[in-house]
């Protein structure tokens, strides 16, 4: 439960995602966050009040005037909804409330309580791509974002990665994982961090491969935990069926080569690699170009191994080398290996845990190794760790 105990008025302005934020009230309040609806005369074209509080079971508010759908404290609401909440997300937000927000403008509830609030402002554009690139938007947005209003999405253009913009509201997913985002600590904000996940795959012809079982699952984890800690991520991931988490910069690759490769070429500009890929050690140096055949009376083929590139080692080294994190999984002295492998990398920060637990589960244990001894992380699940290991690596490498 990621919004455990918050208080969210989420403000609907008139565009068709509408019909989205019902699933997005739905999903917060799964998170634990109590949501207080908010919607504008235009939004209720598109859905109706009794819908939204059917679906959040709290008097929604439409109306600034007089003491409409349940009174809030002294019948102010557009001065009580601020007071108590946490944070206030515009979903869908129109060009024109933008706009208006931008001016400063009060001419409705939502717009005056807006206007009169005391919490964080999250505001989740909804427009046509011509509205959205509009100068008059775009110089609006850009006075939101100076006035410290957090812009969710709209969705593409912001991605590192690349895509281009279109004005369309982000999915309830998506705007859930940044309204989670928001409530995390920043500790690492502005920080670049570089972060390897997965297996490798190594190829002995074009259908079969060396890898193994690591799923992926903390990496990305930890991906996530960097983003929402204000980090800018690229993700450096092996063959996984995993989704990208949120507004990080992911880099698919199959082979170690490929995935050291991709670290060394972003290395010296990250001040944080955290290697959670399994990478395979060995590659087959006689691969087949074509699919080796099964014959009944011959020998299975011989396969040539040569070892890997170590990438964590090779980042270590580099001079001014990012704070280096690596992983352990081990099936026995899991501290004692943890320890040897920290010396034997020459990274600061170990994070050890036992391989029955880890490969693919969705929680686990963690022993995190440094030069000061053992942390251990209780059982948790991997999200949950991941943003207890992000806050000890900001608090080692300090402001
Ligand atoms: O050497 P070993 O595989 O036991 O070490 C595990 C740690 O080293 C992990 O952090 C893993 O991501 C990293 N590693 C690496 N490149 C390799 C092998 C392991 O970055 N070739």
């Amino acid at each position: 439960m990621d919004l455990q105990g918050k208080r969210l008025v989420v403000g609907m302005t008139g565009g068709i995602a509408c019909y989205k934020v019902c699933e997005l009230a739905r999903r917060l309040q799964d998170e634990g966050a109590a949501v207080t609806a908010v919607m504008t005369a235009a939004a209720q074209q598109f859905v109706t009040a009794i819908t939204m509080q059917a679906l959040t079971g709290r008097p929604v508010y439409t109306d600034q005037w007089g003491a409409q759908g349940g009174a809030v404290g002294n019948a102010m609401p557009h001065i009580e909804l601020s007071r108590q909440a946490d944070a206030i997300v515009v979903a869908p937000a129109t060009a024109h409330f933008i706009a208006k927000t931008a001016l400063g403008l009060a001419d409705d509830l939502l717009s005056t309580l807006v206007v009169a609030r005391n919490c964080p402002l999250l505001v989740a554009p909804a427009m046509n791509v011509e509205m959205w690139n509009n100068a008059a938007t775009q110089r609006n947005v850009e006075r939101l974002r100076a006035d410290g209003v957090q812009l969710l999405g709209p969705a593409s253009g912001e991605q590192a990665c690349g895509e281009v913009g279109a004005g369309r509201m982000l999915e309830p997913q998506e705007l859930l994982e940044e309204i989670v985002a928001f409530f995390q600590p920043k500790v690492l904000r502005g920080r670049r961090v570089l972060i390897t996940a997965g297996p490798t795959f190594e190829p002995i012809d074009p259908v079969r491969g060396i890898t193994n079982l690591s799923s992926g699952k903390m990496g990305f984890a930890l991906a996530r935990a960097a983003y929402e800690a204000g980090a800018e991520v690229t993700l450096i991931a092996g063959p996984t069926s995993l989704a990208s988490p949120r507004g990080v910069c992911r880099i698919d690759v199959r082979t170690a080569r490929e995935m050291f490769d991709e670290v060394m070429a972003r290395a010296a500009r990250a001040q944080v690699f955290i290697a959670v890929a399994a990478v395979a050690d060995w590659r087959v140096a006689n691969a087949s170009a074509a699919k080796i055949k099964k014959r009944k009376d011959a020998p299975p083929p011989a396969l040539e191994l040569v070892p890997n590139p170590d990438i964590l080692a090779s980042v270590a080294a580099l001079p001014g080398a990012p704070y280096c994190v690596g992983f352990a999984a081990e099936t026995d002295d899991v501290i004692a290996n943890a320890q040897a492998k920290r010396a034997a990398k020459g990274v600061p920060l170990v994070i050890a845990n036992r391989a029955q637990d880890a490969f693919g589960a969705d929680d686990n244990e963690l022993h995190l190794v440094d030069a000061h001894g053992v942390t251990t992380l209780a059982r948790a699940g991997k999200l949950a760790q991941a943003r207890r290991i992000v806050a000890e690596i900001a608090r080692r490498i300090g402001p």
